[in-house]
């Protein structure tokens, strides 16, 4: 496996992918893009009947013509192989995205080790392109609030289960079985770990990292934790995807996040852009702002020439569309350019 010269991947025209969990959040912004480049995209999807989670990918540029749904379960290693046979290149974005183990873990560790083997099996494939996380890479105790997260780094499979981080753990312990897997099956691997991915929906529902914003707008918070985050907009993560896959020369892990905010910060430029909305302004337990988080290095990512949106603009762009979609409701329009917010 692996790419023998770029020119043949410029564009994606003549080329067929696959993208898992086609219809979720960061799936069908990769799907959009790939379909933008010429790719023929196969999605895979639990239930391709059901058309009211489909009809966004359906209606996108390019979908008549060059995209398949398919049905695929993580758990189901045959359905995979049936979609993926004849593909050059799988990008595996679909996970549960929960901290409730018993549905987090075996679809994310067995249900990435059977994208791998069905990779693996059908023959054509060049590249595997797999969606972890940066919960795969800080969540350990030893990083102090100086450090910053790099490549190297890896997160605390102890201390995730102490702290019962079950979606970090199972992050980490997926990734880990995709390298030692790849390794064995000479598939080649390239990963892609977002930060917190905020942006327009595509979807119709909801997801669990845009309900991160939600919360701060529609009265479901009072307060906000004494905790930090890195965001990163959802078009950069497509990018990133589409650029680790079409770049010979990519390999190993990407970190893919923006700066770091406190909980604090986020509120205070919500309710700067969107004073309409009972945006919280107290902390949790009335400690302060203690929690400084960690910063993330994209220096890899960023060689590759993928960019990272401002924070400001990524809160903007996921209220607008919440508003957009009817799923937050409107009440006055923005009266602050968040172009002139940090
Ligand atoms: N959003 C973030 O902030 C973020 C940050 C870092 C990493 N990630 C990673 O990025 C990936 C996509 O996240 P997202 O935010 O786009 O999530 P999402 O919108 O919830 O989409 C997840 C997708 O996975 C599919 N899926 C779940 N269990 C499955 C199974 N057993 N078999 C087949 N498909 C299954 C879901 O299908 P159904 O619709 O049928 O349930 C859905 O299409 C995940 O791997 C996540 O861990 C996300």
């Amino acid at each position: 496996m692996g790419f023998d010269n770029r020119a043949d991947l410029a564009s994606g025209h003549g080329h067929t992918v696959c993208v898992t969990g086609a219809s979720g959040f960061i799936a069908s912004w990769l799907v959009k893009l790939l379909l933008e480049k010429g790719y023929t995209v196969r999605g895979t999807v639990r239930n391709p009947d059901d058309a009211a989670k489909n009809a966004h990918l359906k209606s996108l540029d390019g979908a008549a013509e060059r995209l398949t749904l398919l049905r695929a379960d993580l758990l189901d290693k045959e359905s995979l192989t049936a979609a993926f046979r004849g593909c050059e290149g799988i990008f595996h974005t679909a996970s549960p995205v929960t901290d409730d183990p018993e549905k987090m873990i075996e679809p994310a560790v067995n249900g990435t080790q059977n994208v791998i083997n069905a990779a693996a099996d059908v023959g054509s494939v060049r590249r595997v392109v797999f969606t972890s996380s940066i919960g795969a890479a800080y969540m350990d105790p030893r990083h102090g609030p100086d450090a910053e997260v790099d490549e190297t780094c890896w997160s605390d499979l102890d201390y995730c289960k102490n702290t019962k981080n079950w979606y970090c753990y199972a992050k980490t312990v997926a990734e880990q079985a995709a390298w030692e897997l790849a390794k064995q099956q000479r598939v080649d691997l390239v990963v892609v770990n977002p930060s917190l991915v905020l942006g327009p929906l595509l979807q119709q529902s909801i997801n669990a990292s845009t309900w991160h914003v939600l919360k701060y707008l529609d009265g479901s918070v009072q307060t906000y934790a004494d905790a930090a985050q890195a965001y990163v907009h959802v078009r950069d993560v497509a990018d990133a995807h589409a650029r680790v896959y079409e770049e010979p020369g990519a390999s190993g892990r990407y970190l893919c996040a923006g700066r770091t905010l406190h909980r604090g910060e986020v509120c205070r430029i919500l309710a700067k852009m969107f004073p309409e909305y009972p945006v919280p302004n107290e902390c949790k337990g009335g400690a302060g702002e203690t929690n400084k988080g960690c910063r993330f290095s994209s220096r890899r990512l960023n060689e590759l020439g993928v960019g990272v949106t401002p924070a400001s603009l990524c809160l903007y762009d996921t209220v607008s569309s919440l508003q957009d979609k009817g799923l937050l409701p409107r009440r006055t329009a923005a009266v602050v350019d968040p172009s002139v917010i940090p």
